[in-house]
């Protein structure tokens, strides 16, 4: 049997200690070090793995010679870390988002392929079996002419990095709106995107123009190639009356495919397929997909593979993000 991988956790605050978990659970990898800079959050990740070194820096990391790393630090730091990574031969799983613009993503891209290394990113909501159900029945409802696809957070991040533009990339948008973005475009097998116009709001006041203030309410409008429509909404701390409202709606000529939460849960989703008054279930909970993302890159990085050229798709999904804050900053 080939040996596991030998894996490296940089940055395992809440969702890298998550992801960590998940691939040691699934018996996918060995953890051979652990860097963070709160000693607290680095002595909580090695109650997951006492036997992995305890690294100071990510070049210290990249000498224990990982064959992957997983990268859960704050959003600033993901690109110019995963391109370290890279150009060492290690292999990256790296948090959303990828970099805080096209031209960062691009960067990391550029690096994974010259190092034909496997680069994934934690785009989780791909996994939920509700949202692939969805996907997979995309050709059965005629030809999609819109969609609205929503993901209210009735909290906002507890970490001050998020709430800096420079550490964060960006407020909701930049934290939920990705996720809602690379939903639609993944759906649909990325069509091009015509046209974006943005509202951005920030504590109930409009942004316009060059600002330090990151948004907390957003509604994005997007016309896409062949004509179709969608309008993409998210928040933080809105008054949602539950803790989230998260869903993704294909309208078609033949029926409309619903992928939503239940009950204002982050973790439970049902797919449902409607045709005039009537609506299907085609998926409901339970489904244990959060860790899946981070799983699916180990297998696949135990099973020997190098660059896969689908992650080039980040590079969309990153550039509708740079024309949603360019809309908006013209306003
Ligand atoms: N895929 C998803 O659905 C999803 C969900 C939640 C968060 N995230 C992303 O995960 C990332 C982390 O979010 P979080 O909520 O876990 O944040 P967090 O603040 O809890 O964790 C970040 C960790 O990185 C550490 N860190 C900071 N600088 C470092 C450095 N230079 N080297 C090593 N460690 C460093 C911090 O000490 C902290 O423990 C964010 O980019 C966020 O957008 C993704």
């Amino acid at each position: 049997m080939a040996p596991k991988p030998r894996l490296g956790f940089l940055g395992v605050g809440w969702i890298g200690r998550h992801r960590m978990q998940a691939v040691l659970d699934a018996g996918l990898g060995e953890a051979c070090a652990i860097c963070d800079t709160s000693a607290q959050m680095a002595a909580a990740a090695r109650d997951l793995a006492p036997d992995a070194a305890m690294m100071d820096t990510l070049e210290a990391l990249l000498d224990t010679g990982p064959d992957g790393v997983l990268i859960a630090t704050p959003s600033a730091l993901h690109a110019r870390q995963s391109i370290r990574a890279l150009e060492s031969g290690v292999a990256v799983f790296c948090q959303k988002p990828l970099g805080r613009d096209a031209r960062e993503v691009a960067a990391v891209l550029d690096a994974a392929r010259r190092a034909d290394r496997l680069i994934a990113v934690d785009l989780s909501y791909r996994h939920t079996r509700a949202m692939q159900a969805v996907r997979d029945r995309i050709g059965s409802i005629g030809a999609v002419f819109a969609a609205d696809l929503v993901f209210h957070n009735a909290y906002g991040p507890d970490k001050p990095w998020f709430y800096d533009p420079e550490l964060s990339g960006g407020g909701c948008v930049m934290d939920l709106g990705v996720h809602l973005v690379d939903l639609l475009l993944w759906t649909l097998d990325f069509p091009a995107v015509d046209t974006v116009s943005a509202d951005l709001f920030a504590g109930g006041s409009r942004i316009s123009g060059k600002t330090d203030v990151v948004e907390d309410y957003a509604v994005v409008t997007l016309g896409l190639e062949g004509g179709a429509t969608a309008r993409l909404a998210c928040s933080w701390r809105l008054h949602a009356g539950c803790e989230a409202v998260i869903s993704a709606t294909f309208y078609g000529t033949e029926g409309t495919l619903v992928f939503s939460n239940v009950g204002g849960s982050f973790y439970d989703f049902v797919a449902e397929l409607r045709r005039g008054t009537r609506s299907e279930t085609l998926l409901s909970p339970p489904d244990a997909w959060g860790g899946r993302a981070a799983v699916d890159w180990a297998e696949r990085l135990a099973a020997g593979c190098g660059f896969d050229a689908e992650a080039e798709r980040l590079i969309q999904v990153s550039e509708v993000l740079d024309r949603v804050y360019a809309s908006a900053r013209k306003s």
